[in-house]
């Protein structure tokens, strides 16, 4: 049987892991929602793999934490290459854990601009998400998911 569920890929940067628990929690609720995820490190991939994953996806949420009020320099790199590929009618999320600022995921937000995706609100999450804040990533993860469905 083919598998037919829309594919959302979420990237993610971290210095202390808060980042990477609010992408596991965006995983979970796009899951549940009913779509297939892949949940990559920006560290862990050549960014040529990671692009050529979401080319192939019909969603991305790229997540980074602020770091003197700045995304870090690796995901601004991934989203810049992502202006020179064919990324019209995805659904795009931004989002990232912070400190006291939170600028990362508008910045990421503004960077992916030009790339014609739909665009959502970010999502930006004090400190490591648990309980509501927890919830609050998985309500995230499934609402990208029914925008996915929606297509
Ligand atoms: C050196 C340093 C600089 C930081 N700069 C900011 C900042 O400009 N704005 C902000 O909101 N948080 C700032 N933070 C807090 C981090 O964004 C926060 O700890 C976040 O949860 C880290 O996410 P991560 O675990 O995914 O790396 C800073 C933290 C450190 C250690």
């Amino acid at each position: 049987m083919t598998d037919s569920k829309p594919k959302l890929v979420i990237v993610y940067g971290t210095g202390t892991n808060n980042t990477r628990a609010v992408a596991e929690g965006i995983e979970i609720g796009a899951r549940d929602e009913g779509v297939d995820t892949v949940l990559l490190n920006v560290a862990d991939l050549e960014k040529e793999e990671i692009v050529a994953e979401i080319t192939g996806a019909q969603g991305v949420a790229i997540g980074s934490p602020t770091y003197n009020r700045k995304p870090i320099p690796a995901i601004v790199t991934l989203a810049e290459m992502l202006n020179d590929v064919d990324m019209e009618g995805k659904v795009c999320a931004t989002f990232g854990a912070y400190g006291h600022s939170g600028e990362a995921p508008k910045t990421l937000k503004r960077v992916l601009k030009p790339c014609n995706m739909e665009q959502m609100d970010v999502l930006r999450i004090l400190g490591k998400p648990s309980g509501p804040t927890l919830d609050e990533c998985r309500e995230y993860g499934a609402e990208i998911a029914r925008k996915m469905l929606e297509k």
